[in-house]
């Protein structure tokens, strides 16, 4: 799958911070039930990759990227675990060469309009605006529009169920990511039904 059949698939994408392995397949298994299937499982804990691979073994129906990724090293780790796609934070010349020669359908990081004419100048005409809300929010994201109408942004950092909305009127929004959908207390509570609970009203956000 390319980056755009990816996008498509889903209009949010959950950030995944997993603390224990033995949560991330009925974790995803409880997102892909409530309707989304593209999921980003950072690299922020010792058990992501791990998460990965379980993932991608155990639950079919998901498309399973890597986030975080922020040296050439983790891209390769990340790959070698099976991920279809990647994300970073943040972006700097050597990790988009990295990514641009791997061929790994990938969301580069930007916050600033220098990022963003970086990114494609290494050909990335979709970018993740991080952190969305700290970094200027939707005011931020209609400045970038002036310059690089053909820029599309999956932005994530400080959206939520309530200020989604505002995010997916811009034109140049194809998705919102964040963490909201797997808060750690249901998380390390086996609350499986109240996360796919989560994921369906995600779903119903995006007119
Ligand atoms: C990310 O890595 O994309 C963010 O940490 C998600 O931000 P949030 O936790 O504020 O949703």
């Amino acid at each position: 799958m390319n980056l755009d059949q990816i996008i498509a698939e889903t209009s949010v994408m959950p950030v995944m911070v997993i603390e224990r392995l033995e949560d991330a397949v009925p974790l995803a298994h409880a997102l892909v039930e409530g309707g989304i299937r593209v999921l980003e499982i950072t690299l922020r804990t010792a058990a992501g990759l791990d998460a990965v691979r379980a993932i991608r073994q155990s639950v079919p129906d998901a498309i399973v990227g890597v986030g975080t990724i922020a040296t050439p090293d983790q891209l390769k780790a990340s790959i070698d675990a099976g991920a279809q796609f990647g994300v970073s934070p943040g972006s700097t010349p050597r990790l988009l060469q990295a990514v641009a020669d791997s061929k790994l359908p990938f969301l580069p990081g930007v916050a600033t309009i220098s990022e963003v004419i970086q990114a494609l100048e290494f050909g990335f005409d979709v970018q993740k605006f991080f952190p969305a809300v700290q970094a200027g929010g939707v005011k931020m994201l209609e400045a970038f529009r002036g310059p690089f109408p053909q820029v599309r942004f999956c932005p994530t950092g400080g959206i939520n169920v309530q200020n989604a909305p505002e995010f997916f009127k811009l034109p140049n929004v194809v998705c919102v990511g964040g963490s909201w959908l797997t808060p750690k207390d249901l998380v390390a509570g086996g609350k499986w039904a109240e996360i796919k609970h989560l994921a369906r009203e995600a779903v119903a956000l995006k007119p």
